[in-house]
């Protein structure tokens, strides 16, 4: 609840609480070893700097630390060319912020989300459904349990696509560029998509030219790159690889 017992969205936090608990609690079990020898001292700071680093991204995260999480969704509907006629589609939704700013933006336009949930994050399906009551746009959103590895909508469905920190997460496709062709295939022809991910991790989706030239060779009109882990809202201790540090947004039209 918020000021006055209003109800808020709840949208998450990107570090899931598993990234916090575990190394405190290592912290903790080299702690008490220490009685043994106090060189299980020093195990126990190198885990008590690693829950620090997790506790301070959570923090800037959340709304009150700065609202990072928003600031970077932002950049993907930034890339989005859209008219706004028409449906779209947020694979690998979360808790449905991206939907919500999408049917927001666009009040004319269908938006469906899609997520495997029921993972660390925490995210669900009924998050969601009550996330668009209570912002308004229920009317506007619909969800659906299902893989971005095999999407359950026909070929050219959609006018609009996007995600934002899915693709490397997919676990049950090995060949994380066979879901960016799976996002792909549900894109109308002219339709626009715009996908965020750590697409400068090499052993993700490989160097971004060739991964471009490919997406190219599938026969998509319009594809581009552009590097967001630059951006100066970022504070540099998140711009490690594994955090923030690597992403980008592959854009354009189909
Ligand atoms: C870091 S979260 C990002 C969530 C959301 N896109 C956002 O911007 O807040 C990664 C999301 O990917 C989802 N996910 C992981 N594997 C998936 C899969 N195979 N198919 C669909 N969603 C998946 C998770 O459930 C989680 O919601």
């Amino acid at each position: 609840m918020g000021q006055k017992g209003i109800k808020e969205a709840n949208y998450g936090n990107w570090v899931s609480k598993w990234l916090l608990y575990m190394p405190a609690a290592t912290a903790i079990f080299f702690l008490g070893l220490s009685v043994v020898s106090y060189l299980f001292i020093i195990v126990a700071v190198f885990f008590l700097i690693i829950f620090a680093y997790f506790a301070y991204a959570y923090f800037k995260f959340l709304p009150a630390g700065g609202d990072l999480q928003t600031k970077i969704r932002d950049l993907v509907l930034d890339h989005l060319k859209w008219s706004g006629n028409g449906k779209a589609l947020d694979i690998g939704c979360g808790n449905a912020a991206i939907v919500i700013k999408l049917a927001k933006e666009y009040p004319q336009a269908l938006v469906t989300g899609i997520d495997y949930w029921g993972g660390k994050w925490g995210y669900s399906k009924e998050a969601c459904e009550m996330n668009v009551e209570i912002e308004g746009v229920a009317k506007q959103a619909a969800f659906r349990k299902a893989s971005a590895s095999s999407l359950p909508f026909e070929d050219n469905y959609f006018d609009a696509v996007v995600s934002n920190f899915v693709f490397h997460e997919v676990k049950d496709s090995k060949d994380k560029r066979e879901v960016i062709r799976e996002a792909l295939r549900v894109v109308k022809k002219e339709g626009v998509f715009a996908f965020q991910d750590l697409f400068l991790v090499k052993n993700i989706c490989g160097e971004v030219d060739d991964l471009l030239a490919t997406i190219r060779s599938w026969g998509i009109r319009d594809v581009k790159f552009v590097n967001t882990s630059t951006n100066d809202f970022i504070p540099r201790l998140l711009k490690l690889p594994f955090m923030v540090g690597s992403i980008g947004i592959i854009y354009g039209t189909k």
